[in-house]
């Protein structure tokens, strides 16, 4: 049998991996904008969805979905600190999370029971329009549940206190545990309930147990069995994400000026 010298074996092995790591990265680098392209299309779909323009698990292509957002959805970029629309930023390519991090669009945010670390100087807000008037505004939430970073949207109706819907695109809780976040029958229990009391505090809360229906119970939500860690992570994120580092700057403007 044909012998093969060391040095031919490491040389083959080498060039096999120079071969593969170049396919591996040009597909890297090939795939990259299609990567993006869904990325968007994903969050398009996750606004619509939380905006009650297309049912969960709807099946809705491409088309369909930028169709949908760009009739119904304007994406806007505000100021964190003052409320206001910040005109000079592409909300279409604005990535929030990507801003907190950077120290020259970012800052670390103060301690919070929502563990969010970063906290950046503008974020994303979506309008949903019926012609000139916003009929729903949706924010992005973030924070800590007990495994993983919940990411998701809030959205609230026109008076921008009666909560439309929640919806987590990412995180990493336990199926389901933490994972009921994605159940649909959950989720509806947030329907018509209030975010504020009558004061302007904040005031929404998941409880551990069960919460009665919005009419009678406004401000609770029943918490998910087996997963209080998580439930109390959703609880707080919401809560600071509609708090005075989070939104409602913001709120407090479109309530000002109606829009
Ligand atoms: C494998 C495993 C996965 C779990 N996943 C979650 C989870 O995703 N979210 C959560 O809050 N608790 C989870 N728990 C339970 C927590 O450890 C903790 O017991 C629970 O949050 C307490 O909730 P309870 O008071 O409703 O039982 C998990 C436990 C185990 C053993």
């Amino acid at each position: 049998m044909k012998t093969h010298s060391t040095g031919y074996i490491f040389g083959f092995a080498a060039a096999v991996c120079l071969v593969c790591s170049i396919f591996v990265s040009g597909a890297a680098v090939l795939l990259k904008p299609r990567q993006e392209e869904n990325r968007v299309l994903d969050r398009q779909s996750q606004v619509l969805t939380v905006a009650g323009l297309i049912r969960p698990g709807q099946d809705t292509d491409a088309a369909k979905i930028t169709e949908l957002f760009d009739a119904n959805i304007v994406a806007k970029v505000v100021d964190l600190k003052t409320g206001a629309y910040v005109d000079d930023i592409d909300a279409a390519s604005f990535d929030q999370q990507k801003a907190a991090k950077d120290p020259a669009t970012g800052r670390p945010a103060p301690e919070n029971d929502a563990k969010v670390a970063y906290l950046p100087n503008n974020a994303i807000v979506y309008q949903v329009k019926d012609g000139d008037n916003v009929t729903k505004v949706i924010l992005p939430i973030e924070g800590k549940g007990l495994w993983s970073t919940l990411y998701g949207y809030l959205a609230l109706a026109s008076d921008v206190n009666t909560i439309e819907g929640i919806t987590f695109y990412k995180h990493g809780e336990t199926p389901g545990l933490g994972g009921e976040v994605d159940n649909p029958n959950w989720k509806a229990l947030w329907r018509g309930r209030k975010a504020f009391d009558e004061a302007g505090a904040v005031k929404i809360s998941v409880i551990k147990g069960l919460a009665g229906d919005p009419a009678s119970d406004p401000h609770r939500v029943d918490g998910l069995s087996g997963a209080t860690i998580t439930s109390r992570g959703v609880s707080h994120l919401v809560q600071f994400w509609l708090g005075e580092h989070g939104f409602a700057p913001y709120l407090a403007a479109f309530r000002k000026n109606g829009g």
